[in-house]
């Protein structure tokens, strides 16, 4: 059985990646699980300053998942390359840098200073809705998804994968835009916009008034995004929203995702990725299918 998956000149090991926010920069969860299960490990977005974050609260549980309002909260570009990359580059999986700026300009720079150190690719952050500066904007214009695309695409020749919104009017347009600038992959879906009001104090829970919501809820509008952008580019789609176990990771697979990536989950339970792992190779077995890419030939 062939378990891996090409993106540009990178090889995953196994279908099965972490999401950028959801798995910090790897170490957190060396003693928690076997990282060498994990196919493909997005870290923690990365801009060129060092982002204290929103104010908090910055979580809100709800029935059906999570709603956050993180901010980008990271070390910045210098503090990721001194202080991360040592323990990432150990690593036997794939390892993305997940890059998020508020101009072009920020975006080529992360990327440019991260580029001599060798990660097997980086996924564009177009789609943080907790960003006011403009990062909203890059995601939900085709025209800038091309622009920014093809900028960074022009100083590097690593993979470069492009993480999506789904809050947009037709997913496909920003998808076939960021393959017209030269993306390798599509990442399927960012957090969805959602409120939760606290009805004592007639206020929103989240001081900014809305976040991303994440977790099972929104396991269908990622799948339903998935199908409609796989059918839309020719580039490999990763599938990510709402899985929790092999099922949902399954049903992305088929729905034509080339490979997924888990978020919530991993706060959920860590072990849940070599869970899902181990389901889709069961599912394999017991299908007869010998390579991931079996998986696409099911539905139209
Ligand atoms: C707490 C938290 C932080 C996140 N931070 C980032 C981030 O820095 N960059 C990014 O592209 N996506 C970020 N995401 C989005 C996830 O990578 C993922 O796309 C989303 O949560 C949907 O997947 P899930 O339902 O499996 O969690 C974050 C999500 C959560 C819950």
């Amino acid at each position: 059985m062939d378990l891996t998956v090409k993106v540009g000149r990178t090889v995953l090991p196994n279908p099965v990646g972490v999401a950028s926010g959801t798995f910090g920069y790897g170490s957190e969860y060396e003693r928690l699980i076997d990282l060498d299960r994990v196919g493909a490990l997005f870290t923690k977005a990365v801009t060129i300053e060092f982002r204290p974050g929103n104010q908090v609260p910055r979580i809100v549980e709800t029935s059906s998942g999570m709603l956050n309002s993180i901010g980008l909260a990271n070390v910045g570009v210098e503090r990721f390359i001194a202080e991360k990359l040592p323990f990432l580059s150990t690593l036997s999986c794939a390892v993305f840098a997940n890059v998020a700026g508020s101009s072009v300009d920020e975006y080529i720079e992360v990327v440019e200073r991260l580029d001599p150190h060798r990660l097997s690719g980086y996924e564009i952050n177009l789609s943080c809705p907790n960003v006011k500066e403009g990062c909203i904007a890059f995601g939900t214009s085709p025209a800038q998804v091309e622009r920014l695309t093809a900028a960074v695409r022009a100083r590097t020749g690593a993979p470069l994968v492009v993480k999506l919104t789904p809050n947009v009017t037709d997913i496909t347009e920003i998808a076939r835009a960021a393959e017209a600038g030269g993306a390798d992959a599509v990442t399927c879906i960012n957090t969805v916009l959602g409120m939760v009001i606290d009805v004592k104090t007639k206020r929103t829970i989240l001081p900014g008034g809305t976040g991303g919501l994440s977790g099972p809820g929104i396991l269908p509008i990622g799948l339903a995004a998935t199908y409609r952008v796989a059918r839309a580019v020719g580039i490999p789609v990763f599938g990510v929203g709402g899985i929790m176990d092999a099922d949902g990771a399954i049903q992305y697979l088929l729905a034509g995702a080339s490979a997924v990536q888990l978020g919530t989950a991993n706060f959920a339970d860590p072990s849940t990725c070599g869970r899902v792992l181990d389901g889709i190779v069961r599912y394999m077995d017991e299908n007869g299918l010998e390579r991931v890419s079996d998986f696409g030939r099911f539905i139209d």
